[in-house]
């Protein structure tokens, strides 16, 4: 729950007006269709190794620039990637199946 409202404050324009909560309801929403879809955990490998790696470590350990994520995938990681905090980039310009990849992947780790 902290995490929602992390980011409202942090984008407290958007939470201000009916845009907002549009905004919000889509981006939920994009979190449900990422979930519903069934990852490749192979396809995610490849994509963890090239975008995630660098600060999270080849096995998810965690490096000076990400924290530990392993037991983090599903649900943690999709929400991590669509409304990351801290450093943490978005990664809301991949497509929904990615996500679903990359997610399933983390999981294994
Ligand atoms: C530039 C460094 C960087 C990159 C690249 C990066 N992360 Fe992160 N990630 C972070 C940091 C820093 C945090 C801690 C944010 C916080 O304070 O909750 C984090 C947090 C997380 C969390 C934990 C969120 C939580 O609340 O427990 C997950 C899961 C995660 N990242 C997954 C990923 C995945 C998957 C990728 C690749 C698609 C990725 N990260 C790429 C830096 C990065």
């Amino acid at each position: 729950m902290s995490r929602w409202i992390g980011v409202c404050l942090l984008g407290l324009a958007g939470c201000a007006g009916d845009e907002g909560i549009t905004e919000d309801t889509g981006t939920l929403d994009r979190v449900a269709a990422v979930r519903a879809l069934t990852g490749d955990e192979i396809a995610g490998g490849a994509l963890y190794d090239s975008n995630c790696s660098v600060c999270h470590g080849a096995d998810g350990s965690g490096t000076s620039s990400g924290p530990n994520i392993r037991g983090e995938g599903g649900s943690e990681a999709v929400e991590a990637m669509l409304f990351p905090e801290d450093s943490m980039p978005s990664f809301d310009h991949l497509a929904d199946q990615e996500l679903a990849d990359i997610s399933a992947y983390v999981s294994t780790l």
